[in-house]
């Protein structure tokens, strides 16, 4: 089971995505992650896409494509995948396609999660990320309970370079000329589902696992069963520091 989480910078992507994993047991793959930790490594690709992502540009497609692939071909079709932040542009969800036909998987669902854009400018000014593994705080609205450490595990908290300056309204303004075509590519396949974003996280999340249960055919649910507790609501919510 493949599926897609698309919106705009700062739409909840990696938010919904941590959880949304773990219920359904798919990997979460995201390419700015990758992206962010190949550049602590210091590798080839962690260096060149270090200089795009600062100015607020997309990666180069063949830096990017051939990362995802090469992530998803390392699962060994085990596990399925939650995408997050691939495919930006027609050209990856196409490749992406095809790469997937040729390992006999396709994309299951494309997930829009639509957040009005000054909300978005608001969320990525609050955003930190832990260094270690980039789990998500927000100072307005999900402080952690030291300040400037992780809940998780321990480690710093920080801004974002591309959360500051003008990076910030530039990934916006590629997302809405650019990215938005990728939803004409899913919506034209019947993959697409459209979610509002703009509410509390954990209603958000509610409503994109009763959406997927929806539009999944039965095989794929079969092998991703979605906790009773968690379509209908009643499942805690990690997300007390929300506002309601
Ligand atoms: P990436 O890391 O993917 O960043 P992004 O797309 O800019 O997405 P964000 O991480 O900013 O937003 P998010 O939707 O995950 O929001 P989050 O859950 O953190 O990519 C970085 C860069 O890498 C790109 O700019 C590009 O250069 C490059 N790149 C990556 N993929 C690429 C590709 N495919 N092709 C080319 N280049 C690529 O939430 C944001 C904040 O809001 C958090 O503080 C959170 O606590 C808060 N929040 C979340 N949900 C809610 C809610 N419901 N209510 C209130 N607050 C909320």
């Amino acid at each position: 089971m493949h599926i897609i989480l698309i919106g705009a910078q700062g739409s909840g992507k990696g938010t919904q995505a941590e959880l949304l994993a773990k219920t359904l047991n798919v990997r979460h793959v995201s390419s700015g992650d990758l992206f962010r930790k190949a550049f602590a490594e210091q590798t080839e690709l962690g260096i060149q896409a270090k200089a795009y992502i600062d100015r607020g540009e997309l990666v180069p497609d063949a830096l990017t494509v051939s990362m995802i692939l090469d992530e998803i071909q390392s699962l060994h079709g085990i596990q399925g995948t939650l995408l997050d932040g691939f495919p930006r542009t027609v050209a990856q969800a196409q490749a992406l396609d095809r790469g997937l036909q040729r390992i006999g998987q396709h994309v299951d669902t494309a997930v829009y999660l639509a957040v009005p854009r000054e909300e978005l400018l608001k969320r990525l000014s609050g955003r930190i990320i832990c260094r270690a593994h980039q789990h998500v705080y927000n100072i307005y609205t999900h402080l952690p309970r030291t300040t400037g450490v992780c809940d998780i595990d321990g480690s710093e908290l920080y801004q974002r370079s591309d959360d500051a300056g003008p990076a910030v309204q530039r990934r916006l303004d590629i997302f809405f000329n650019e990215t938005i075509h990728v939803l004409d590519y899913y919506g034209a396949q019947h993959r697409l589902i459209e979610v509002n974003g703009n509410r509390p996280a954990e209603q958000v999340q509610t409503t994109i696992l009763q959406e997927i249960q929806h539009s999944l055919t039965p095989t794929a649910l079969f092998s991703a069963p979605l906790p009773h507790k968690m379509l209908t609501g009643e499942a805690d919510s990690p997300y007390s520091g929300f506002p309601s």
